[in-house]
């Protein structure tokens, strides 16, 4: 176990893989130090507040959804795309709220999901090897030598896109643009535009009737104003540590570290080694902390990493996060469950549904089927319910735009439509419809794990769906 002393530049001493070798180490430093001047993004009072709420999904009380981009690109930074795949989670959520009925934590992978770990350093192009592309925040995707190669001035400009685009998602939760009401309107546009609107109907009108109710009984957005406005968070992988230490600050309320460019940082599956980097950066931050869980994870190396992550067992502290792809679910997250279970460990349990599951179609992109990612959740709950333990939440990689990267859905996106609207940066996303109908096709796995639904799993229930 890691016991040594931490600071924020303790990951230099330790191995660290997924770095970018910059080349001219002075402009590095300057921009260090450029970053360590400027405002936090966020408040440690807010990362607190996230904790708090993640802690009620440890114990059983919430459900978290976490979702965005698998990058975020400087190129397609505008207000639109922002607004979309906000809305597209705040649809969702609403969704999730009335099947579970338990309040729904949100998190989206914005305003700072710039980084990316690569399986190799280099690429090659014909007879040309470059430098891997790394994320905007890193270097530029085109394949040219003077784009591939790691810029740290695009940490700052990493920095300003983060600051706009959490300002923009700031008014959005809280200046009325989130209204329940609003949003169940979109969903009933959705369900009415959907080829399987009639399989989402039942619960779009079970939802209508609640709002009904509501409003009858003097429960409206004029009444009870926090019916206009949602908590919103934000999160990214901590890759990018000279980044991420950049804007690692004391709290003056605590004396504390927290690494204020997001609300949630986790550590990726290619990272977490146990004397790793990554690790070691994030076990001194006191902001709630993911961890990526692949197939490879052995139990061994979970329980060590959550002694190192959560030493003082804190719920909400440290989130799960499980992407073992459809087929692996039953055979390789059981075991993991059944230990953190068995050793009284508190943790978020999330399903990843999507980096378990990327395929090459035909055609030669990168994809992932859409009945691969809800097995892999239906799974997730299937594992959870044998096991006695609670489902908390899912992450996926989605947009609000309407994109062609994943495969099926009820729009039945197949391999020759991928080519129309391919427009990842990185890994494929679930576009905005392909989002909100795992929302509608997960409620019966929601409504198993309500605590106080017990009376809803009645047969003529059952019947009514
Ligand atoms: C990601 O979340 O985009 C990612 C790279 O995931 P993982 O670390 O699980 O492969
Ligand atoms: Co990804």
């Amino acid at each position: 176990m890691t016991t040594t002393q931490w600071s924020p530049d303790s990951w230099r001493t330790k191995p660290a893989k997924q770095l970018p070798n910059y080349k001219d180490i002075a402009a590095l430093e300057n921009t260090e130090n450029q970053l360590q001047k400027l405002p936090p993004l966020v408040f440690a009072g807010e990362a607190r507040n996230l904790q708090a709420r993640l802690g009620d999904v440890a114990e059983g009380n919430a459900f978290l959804l976490q979702g965005g981009d698998c990058a975020e690109s400087f190129a397609e930074f505008n207000a639109n795309k922002i607004r979309d795949t906000f809305r597209a989670l705040l649809q969702m959520a609403v969704v999730m709220t009335y099947s579970g009925s338990m309040p729904i934590v949100k998190l989206g992978r914005m305003a700072g999901q710039f980084a990316k770990p690569r399986s190799s350093d280099n690429e090659t192009q014909g007879d040309i090897t470059l430098p891997s592309y790394r994320g905007d925040i890193v270097n530029s995707l085109e394949f040219t030598s003077e784009s591939r190669e790691p810029n740290p001035q695009r940490m700052i400009d990493a920095y300003h896109q983060s600051s706009a685009t959490l300002n923009l998602l700031r008014a959005f939760a809280s200046g009325g643009y989130a209204d329940l009401n609003r949003v169940h309107q979109w969903n009933l546009d959705f369900v009415a535009n959907s080829p399987l609107g009639e399989r989402y109907q039942t619960l779009s009108n079970q939802i209508n009737n609640a709002l009904c109710f509501m409003k009858a009984c003097g429960i409206t957005s004029e009444t009870v104003p926090t019916l206009k406005q949602t908590d919103f968070y934000t999160s990214h992988e901590a890759l990018l540590l000279p980044y991420e230490e950049a804007l690692t600050r004391t709290d003056s309320l605590t004396d504390d570290y927290y690494d204020t460019s997001a609300h949630l940082v986790w550590i990726g599956a290619r990272t977490h080694q146990l004397e790793n980097a990554q690790v070691e950066f994030v076990r001194g931050i006191k902001n709630p902390i993911g961890l990526k869980c692949s197939p490879a994870l052995s139990t061994d190396e979970l329980l060590r990493l959550i002694d190192v992550l959560n030493p003082d067992n804190i719920p909400g502290r440290l989130t799960l996060i499980a992407r073992m792809g459809y087929d692996h679910v039953e055979e390789k997250l059981t075991p993991l469950v059944r230990a953190v279970k068995n050793e009284g460990r508190s943790v978020v349990w999330s399903c990843d549904p999507m980096h378990g599951n990327t395929i090459k179609s035909h055609s030669g992109f990168k994809t992932r089927p859409f009945d691969n990612i809800l097995a892999e959740v239906k799974n997730f709950f299937a594992v959870h319910k044998t096991e006695g333990t609670h489902p908390g939440g899912i992450h996926i990689e989605m947009t609000g735009q309407d994109v062609t990267e994943c495969v099926g859905g009820a729009h039945a996106i197949g391999d020759e439509d991928l080519s129309s609207r391919y427009h990842t940066h990185c890994d494929p996303r679930l576009n905005a419809n392909q989002a909100l109908e795992l929302a509608f096709l997960i409620s019966d796995e929601l409504r198993d794990i309500c605590p106080r639904c017990n009376d809803r799993e009645d047969a003529d229930y059952r019947a009514a769906q």
